[in-house]
């Protein structure tokens, strides 16, 4: 823990301390709302969940709650890069903070590419608001029939750049969007109150089909499996502590307080959502923006039922500020992975070129780059599906270490100063790990076969290089030593 702390405050060598609380909660408002509330609501609600969409986002929300707690708990007390990562590794060792830094490559960097693939339906649409008709060919990848997708590898080239460049430069670009952000989704509930009809919103729940997970109790809950990524980042918050001001202050202020404006606002969103048009409406491949779907419903039927949007320009304004919107979420993610495999190699566990700061940036810059590369090959040839459902499973599992995490914590440390203590441990971090586990078992089959793929690849690379090259079991193994400046004795 000391050593850990010590790391922290070498800021002479280290990552430059800028951020404070407001942009702190702006960085989790940056990573958080993004396609999981702008793209997959609909779908979500006309196939599994109805009107009662609203509830799914509760429950989602509740989960993200009780690990948010815990995560600020931490956040407050280890100061460091790595948030998980470097959590499990204070608490359960290098094998398990070893799994659970592996597994955080499918929250951010896949989670990156995910946001991305939709980035780049939103950027066909506005392209061809001025004429221009991109190919499909170059839209999707291979099994999405196309050939690749070059919009979504645009963005990501282009935000891994930017967090090149810097830390403190990137945040003022995230805060300037979080303002457009939340401009955009008030405007949509206010602007949207006056249309919501009951009859739409009636019956709320709608009756099971007879199917598990459409609609009825088993839809709420596979509804908020899969909304759940709309949540996914305010724990990228805490990747940043080695860049917060006064992290143990500030910390647990940005995870909590960012998670609560969402919530808010995410299930006011939801209800003018359905409440302005049936649910059935965001069905098949209007799913994909059915915020253009509700906005159309905003105006007076004619005689035959057929509506005038009273704000149509309102579609054009709200894409603009989507597009602007994914490109924060995907630029804060990726600014997390980094920072998570910092923390990673300086502790020996993956190669020191992703610790390596460049000397005039004082940026992982080495380390962007590479995940430039990787997240773009995600982006450009594997299906959105794909990688969506696994940054869900990726971070719902990451949750569930991070609540164990706090109790064995409490157990091994019970002294060690806290500023932010979670509430009713143990009772919060089990409820965490209970919600979080039964959003998993909701996720299909196949997802789970690839998070059991990814992580026995990465029991490849940590006995094959990762335990032989660990700053800890060097030290086991020769009698050295690590000081506080990780120098080695
Ligand atoms: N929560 C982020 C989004 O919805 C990942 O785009």
């Amino acid at each position: 823990m000391s050593q850990l702390i010590n790391e922290a405050d070498d800021s002479e060598k280290g990552l430059k301390k800028t951020l404070g609380a407001w942009s702190l909660i702006a960085l989790g408002i940056g990573a958080i709302i993004g396609a999981g509330l702008f793209s997959i609501t609909g779908s979500a609600a006309a196939a599994n969940a109805g009107p009662a969409i609203t509830i799914s986002f509760i429950v989602a929300g509740l989960g993200c709650a009780f690990a948010g707690l815990c995560y600020a708990e931490f956040a407050s007390m280890i100061p460091i890069a790595g948030s998980a990562y470097t959590y499990s590794y204070a608490t359960m060792g290098e094998f398990i903070a070893w799994i659970i830094g592996w597994d955080l490559v499918l929250e951010y960097a896949v989670g990156a590419a995910t946001v991305s693939i939709s980035w780049s339906r939103y950027f066909k649409k506005i392209m061809e608001t001025f004429g221009v008709h991109i190919p499909e060919s170059i839209l999707s990848g291979p099994w999405d029939g196309g050939i690749i997708n070059l919009p979504a590898i645009f963005i990501v080239v282009l935000m891994s750049l930017l967090l090149v460049k810097g830390t403190s430069e990137s945040a003022k670009f995230n805060a300037f969007i979080v303002g457009l952000k939340i401009a955009v989704v008030l405007i949509f509930i206010i602007l949207g109150f006056g249309y919501v009809n009951s009859d739409n919103l009636t019956p709320y729940v709608p009756e099971n089909t007879g199917t598990f997970g459409e609609f009825g109790f088993s839809g709420i809950i596979r509804a908020a499996a899969i909304v759940f990524f709309a949540y996914i980042g305010f724990d990228a918050v805490s990747t940043a502590a080695q860049e917060a001001k006064n992290p143990k202050r500030d910390m647990p202020i940005g995870i909590l307080g960012s998670l609560a404006i969402c919530t808010v606002l995410y299930v006011l969103f939801a209800h003018v959502m359905t409440g302005v048009t049936p649910y059935t409406s965001f069905a098949g491949k209007d799913g994909i923006a059915p915020v253009a779907v509700a906005i159309d419903h905003m105006g007076t039927a004619n005689a035959q039922g057929l509506i005038t949007p009273d704000y149509p320009w309102l579609n054009n304004a709200i894409i603009l500020a989507i597009l602007a919107g994914y490109s924060s979420v995907i630029m804060v993610l990726l600014m997390g992975q980094t920072r998570v495999f910092f923390s990673m190699s300086r502790d020996g566990l993956i190669p020191k070129v992703f610790s390596d700061v460049h000397p005039k940036f004082r940026t992982p810059a080495k380390s962007n780059l590479l995940f430039l590369l990787f997240v773009s090959l995600f982006a450009g040839f594997v299906p959105g599906r794909v990688v969506g459902e696994m940054t869900s499973i990726g971070t719902l599992f990451a949750f569930i270490l991070v609540c164990i995490g706090v109790i064995v914590m409490r157990k091994s440390m019970p002294n060690a100063p806290r500023a932010f203590k979670t509430p009713w441990v143990p009772f919060i971090p089990i409820m965490g790990v209970i919600t979080c586990l039964f959003m998993m078992v909701f996720l299909p089959l196949d997802t789970w076969l690839r998070l059991f793929a990814w992580l026995a690849v990465g029991m490849l690379i940590y006995f094959g290089y990762g335990r032989k090259n660990s700053k800890l079991q060097k030290g086991l193994k020769d009698g050295t030593h690590v000081d506080d400046n990780h120098q080695y004795h």
